[in-house]
This record gives C-alpha cells, structure tokens and sequence, in this order.
C-alpha cells in the first residue's frame, strides 16, 4: 500500500498480513502512517497504489460502507457518539435496516453486551456514560453492523489503567469467539501484553514485524523516545523466518 498526501508520504509500500482470529497490533510512533492504513482499510481514504485482500480476494472500498459489508469495523482516536442519544439510539442511527429500532434492536444489543461483557444497558444516555463505556458502545456498533475485523486507533489513549485491563479482556473474548481485532497503539508494552502478532511501522514506511514473544526490543525501541532509552538486547544470531525487513 502507498498513500501520498501534499510533502508527506503517509504510508511508503507497507505490505501487512493479518490472521483471522488474533490480535494484530500496528505499532509506531506519531506520523508513521497508522491511521492513514487503517483509514485505507475502513475504505475512508483511497490508496495511491497496491491493493486489499479479504481472504485471498481484492476488493475496494469506495466507503465504509463497502468496508462493513465486507465484516471490517472500525473504532475511531475520537468517538463518534452523539451524547444526547441513548445506547440503543447510537448504536441503530443509520443500521435501522438490521433490526429496526424497537425491541428487536435492543434484544440484540443485550445479546452483544451480554455475550462479551460490555455491561451496557441499551436505554442509558450516552452523556452519562464514563469514557470505558462510550468506548464500549462504539465497538458494540461495529458488532451490531456485523463486523468480524474490528480495527481499533489507539484505543487506550483515553483510558486509565483498569479501564486499559477491561479493554483488553474484551479483546481476548472477541479473539476467542472468531474475531480478528486491529489495534494501534505506541505503547511497547501494551502491544506485548495483547498482540499474537505486531507490526512495526516508522516513518516514511520502513517495517518491522514479528510476534511478542521475539521481544524484539531493537526494532520496537526505534518507535517510542520513551523506550530507546530501553536496554538492548542480545540480537537474535539467526533471523526469524517470521520477519522481514
Ligand atoms: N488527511 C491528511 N492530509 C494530509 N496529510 C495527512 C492526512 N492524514 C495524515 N497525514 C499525514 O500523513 C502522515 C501519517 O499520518 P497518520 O497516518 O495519522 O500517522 P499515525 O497514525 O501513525 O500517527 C503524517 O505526516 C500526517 O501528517
Ligand atoms: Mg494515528
């Protein structure tokens, strides 16, 4: 994938292959094209060049909504919810077709909630709702629209520790019933805590990739200030067949 913007090359043929049924963190510091691929991804910006394959088959998406009907969904940096609204409200605004907007939709937004332990009740006001649970409400709405690849931006910027843990233990319930998550961070040890594969992305499309287990200190520690202050490691003496450069 290359994506050009005016002066700036946002993502600089960035190959990535993702797994169904892991979580895949997308990993790099600010400006290393993160979004701009996911965005790519979720159909809401067009590639210059390369292509999308969902299952071995290419497809392009002129909108999310080609994105959706392919089971890919995605959860904003910034929440897309309308306070005034309730749960059930937010989450049928434009997916009236699915199940209506009476007690079928809210019988499936029980079963969603209760089935990954969002603990969220469909006639709540979204204004009055912590960050944790906003956050909830919008992976809820990629659920409801049927998604099986749930692309994350950085979803623990906004949270507190323990709201980071019940994230993350909603991402395992999600990966253990089939589901394929996205998520971005520039959190090494967030992404070593969650991720059955990482991808490393830097500036001008320069990548890594490989598992947590590889603790691939060296490659990662480019990603963050914070961590190049990290020790490094001993280097692997053969290179994983797993990474290429
Ligand atoms: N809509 C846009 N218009 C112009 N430049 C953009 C746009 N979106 C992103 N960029 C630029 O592309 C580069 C990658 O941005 P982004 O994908 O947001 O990186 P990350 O999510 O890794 O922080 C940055 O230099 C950013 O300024
Ligand atoms: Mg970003």
């Amino acid at each position: 994938m290359t994506k050009r913007f005016p002066g700036v090359v946002a993502n600089h043929d960035v190959h990535v292959t993702i797994k169904p049924g892991t979580v895949h963190a997308l990993i790099g510091e600010n400006g290393a094209g993160k979004s701009t691929l996911m965005k790519i991804l979720y159909g809401v910006q067009r590639p210059d060049e390369g292509e999308i394959l969902v299952d071995g088959r290419p497809v392009t998406f002129h909108s999310p909504t080609d994105a959706i009907k392919a089971g890919i969904g995605m959860v904003f940096q910034h929440f897309m919810l309308a306070d005034n609204l309730t749960v059930l409200e937010n989450v049928v605004l434009g997916a009236e077709s699915l199940h209506g907007i009476g007690s079928a939709a809210r019988a499936e937004i029980r079963r969603i909630s209760d089935a990954y332990g969002f603990e969220l009740d469909p006639d709540d006001l979204v204004e009055d709702l912590g960050v944790g649970q906003r956050q909830r409400v919008e992976i809820l709405k990629v659920l409801y629209r049927g998604a099986r690849t749930i692309i994350l931006d950085e979803p623990t910027a906004v949270l507190v520790p323990q709201e980071v843990d019940a994230l993350f233990a909603n991402l395992r319930e999600l990966r253990d019933t089939g589901h394929t998550l996205l998520f971005i961070s520039h959190k090494l040890d967030e992404v070593l805590a969650i991720a059955d594969d990482i991808t490393v992305m830097r500036r001008g499309g320069d990548r890594r990739r490989g598992r947590p287990g590889d603790r691939d200190e060296e490659a990662a520690g480019r990603v963050d200030g914070r961590l190049r202050a990290a020790p490094r490691r001993r280097r692997r003496s053969r290179p994983s067949p797993r990474r290429r450069c």
